[in-house]
């Protein structure tokens, strides 16, 4: 998620090794093969990237998305990309905004399925020759849905092996409801495994996005950030046939967040830059938590990261949830 996910968060969200692995914010491709330090800059783990391909320190699979119209140029650099390591690339048609939709990119390809399938199947001769794998990354549309089946479609015969749907149209934005059933509509269409993604926050939700698109996979994106125990919580789930953890008390959460900016500061990030993103991310962690909804409240003019870390740690004690710990085992359960 750009601007969001980079690899100090991936770090943090896979350490618990819930999930099977994650994706690089997006590089633009434009016209021109770009260079090396591009490809490092989104994706630092492919310094240390071995045949398995770039892997968060909890080895995790990483995968590389890029983002681009222009088949030619989306090839020359997956080959790049690949040449320095990645063994996993995904192609951007979901992003919505419109300065990149301007410039012919992200979600602006769905209008036209051929021009997916045309860029789809130039990255995928690559990927083939390479032995990298190619996904698709697709909303239902631009407008609306009229060419949802034809997009998934074209992404498939131009060579992807796996699309990622996020269950809205670039007009809707990221407005609920996520459309979960139009996913099992696709599915029905295709032959290739098929990820759902859109408002997965909670077991109940990705319960539901499960029974609705028909998908056994689901894609978390903004619900990991604002629970990063999400996929912890899933897979317990699964493999206990149906017990719950209990929810993450603050205390935990704070620490993740002191542990992600101290890996900023680690790498020189200007601390004002550094309280920044701990807001975005507060902000999002916020709708679901009243530990994180008080912190914010009260650190929201705060500019000087020591007094906004220890703001993270100290106050409000009384909004905390007082759960035992992430690991922790509620008695409920939820049938499947
Ligand atoms: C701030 C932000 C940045 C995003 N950046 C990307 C991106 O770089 N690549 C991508 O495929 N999707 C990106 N997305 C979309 C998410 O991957 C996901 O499809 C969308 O948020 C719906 O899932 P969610 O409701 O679980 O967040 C971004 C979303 C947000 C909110």
């Amino acid at each position: 998620m750009e601007g969001v996910i980079d690899a100090d968060t991936r770090a943090l969200l896979s350490e618990d090794g819930a999930l099977d692995w994650c994706v690089t914010e997006f590089v633009r491709v434009v016209d021109a093969r770009l260079p090396p330090r591009v490809f490092l800059r989104h994706c630092p783990e492919l310094a240390s990237a071995g045949s398995a391909g770039p892997l968060t320190p909890s080895a995790t699979p990483v995968t590389l998305q890029l983002l681009g119209s222009d088949p030619r140029a989306l090839a020359a650099n997956a080959a790049q990309a690949i040449d320095q390591g990645a063994t996993r690339l995904d192609l951007n048609f979901g992003c919505p905004a419109k300065t990149v939709n301007r410039h012919d990119g992200g979600a602006s390809l769905l209008r036209a399925p051929e021009r997916v399938y045309a860029v789809v199947d130039a990255v995928a001769g690559v990927g083939q020759r390479h032995g990298a794998s190619v996904n698709a990354k697709l909303r239902l549309g631009f407008d609306d849905k009229q060419l949802a089946l034809a997009c998934a479609q074209a992404a498939e015969a131009g060579g992807a092996g796996e699309l990622v749907v996020h269950a809205r149209t670039r007009r809707e934005g990221y407005r609920p409801p996520a459309h979960w059933e139009w996913i099992a509509r696709i599915r029905a269409e295709v032959s290739v495994p098929v990820v759902a993604n859109g408002d997965i926050w909670s077991l109940e939700d990705y319960w539901k996005a499960r029974t609705l698109s028909g998908c056994r996979d689901v894609m978390l994106g903004r619900g990991m950030l604002a629970d990063p125990w999400l996929a912890r919580r899933i897979r317990h789930w699964l493999e206990t046939g149906g017990e719950r953890l209990a929810p993450t008390p603050w205390p935990a959460r704070s620490a993740l967040l002191i542990r992600y900016a101290e890996a900023k500061r680690g790498a020189g990030m200007p601390e004002k830059v550094i309280v920044s993103l701990l807001k975005q991310w507060l902000n999002i962690m916020r709708g679901r938590d009243p530990g994180a909804a008080a912190r914010f409240m009260a650190l929201r003019r705060e500019t000087a990261l020591a007094p906004f870390v220890a703001g993270l740690s100290d106050l409000g004690s009384k909004s905390d949830s007082v759960n035992s710990g992430p690991s922790a085992r509620a008695s409920s359960t939820m049938a499947t």
